[in-house]
């Protein structure tokens, strides 16, 4: 196991709830029965301790130590009741599996008796249900992992594999006026794209803030909404943003940091400070901005992917 692995496994320990890991098949012993019938259904289930149920509520558990106690005694035929461990250590449902470990490890139960929020019996969890199932739960995220990685391949090759003298890779989105609900996708999935084609992470990290911002503006100050339109190649990107109204009366305003003519609503959702602009321009290598009033509004960016780009001349 690599480090990686032992971190992650940890990593799941603290972070996975019990009752995914536990079986929730659990056989249950009932107040009624004679430990020789306890110790008949343990044997017949394969298991070595049982947790005793009346109703809904657990009120002891056996186990088979308290079955070869009683037997030496030769009381077999007592009262289950009469026999087992009344003080039950049990965990909640939403607990940490941590915290299962810790009581099966240090406190040396075998098992504990999994209960929701009203003490009802939901589970049972022994060091091997939370093993197999923590596996499991590795497997998965190796998967994924795998998925990702294989994605990211393919798609850094994209530029290599397609012969052209210089090919474009667009990608467009619509964005929804007002739209806050999915306000901040398209800036994501670029995010996530670009990653994947093998952009250099601290250009991305740019793409995004200047994305971010201007899909807001889109959102906040837009009639209808409007596009984003990333067009990437090898050695650069550009992106625009256009939209159908309101247009700007006077773009050497809107471009003063700290201007901002957003309404009170959009300011007490922690918008509307009159910095998207600034940023955009911060961030980028070029930006321009296009606009009539009761027209449209284009804001376009360009993102220059290195030194080699510029030594060779590559015009943004
Ligand atoms: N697409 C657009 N259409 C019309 N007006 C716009 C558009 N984009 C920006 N503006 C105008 O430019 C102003 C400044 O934009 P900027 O992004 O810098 O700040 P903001 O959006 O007001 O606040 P912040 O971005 O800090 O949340 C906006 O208040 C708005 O008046
Ligand atoms: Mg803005």
């Amino acid at each position: 196991m690599t480090t990686q692995e032992i971190t992650k496994f940890q990593e799941l320990v603290y972070t996975t709830k019990v009752e995914t890991v536990m079986a929730t098949n659990v056989v249950v012993l009932t107040p009624t029965m004679s430990m020789a019938e306890a110790k008949e259904l343990m044997e017949l289930k394969r298991i070595s301790g049982a947790p005793v149920v009346e109703g809904d509520k657990i009120t002891g558990i056996v186990t088979m130590s308290d079955v070869i106690r009683v037997m030496e005694q030769g009381n077999l035929h007592t009262p289950l009741t009469d026999n087992m461990t009344t003080q039950v250590k049990t965990v909640l449902r939403d607990a940490s599996v941590m915290e299962a470990v810790q009581n099966l490890g240090r406190q040396g139960y075998a098992r504990l008796p999994v209960v929701d929020h009203d003490g009802r019996l939901v589970g049972i969890v022994t060091t091997s249900t939370i093993m197999i199932a923590l596996l499991r739960e590795m497997e998965v995220s190796f998967q994924k992992k795998e998925a990702e990685r294989l994605q990211t391949y393919r798609a850094s090759h994209i530029f290599q594999d397609i012969a052209s003298d210089d090919t474009s890779l667009i990608l467009r989105f619509v964005v929804g006026e007002k739209d806050f609900d999915n306000a901040g996708k398209a800036s994501s999935m670029i995010k996530k794209s670009l990653l994947r084609l093998g952009v250099p992470p601290p250009i991305v990290r740019r793409v995004s803030v200047a994305v971010y911002e201007a899909e807001m503006n889109l959102v906040i100050h837009t009639d209808v909404g409007g596009e984003i339109i990333v067009d990437i190649r090898r050695d650069r990107l550009k992106l625009s943003a256009v939209d159908h109204g309101p247009g700007i009366e006077n773009l050497q305003q809107v471009l003063q940091p700290g201007y901002s003519t957003a309404p009170q609503w959009i300011r007490d959702m922690g918008f509307g400070a009159g910095m998207g602009l600034a940023n955009i321009k911060r961030c980028s290598d070029l930006m321009t901005m296009l606009s009539e009033p009761g027209g449209g509004t284009r804001l376009e960016i360009a993102f220059s992917f290195g030194d080699e780009a510029r030594r060779v001349g590559t015009k943004i």
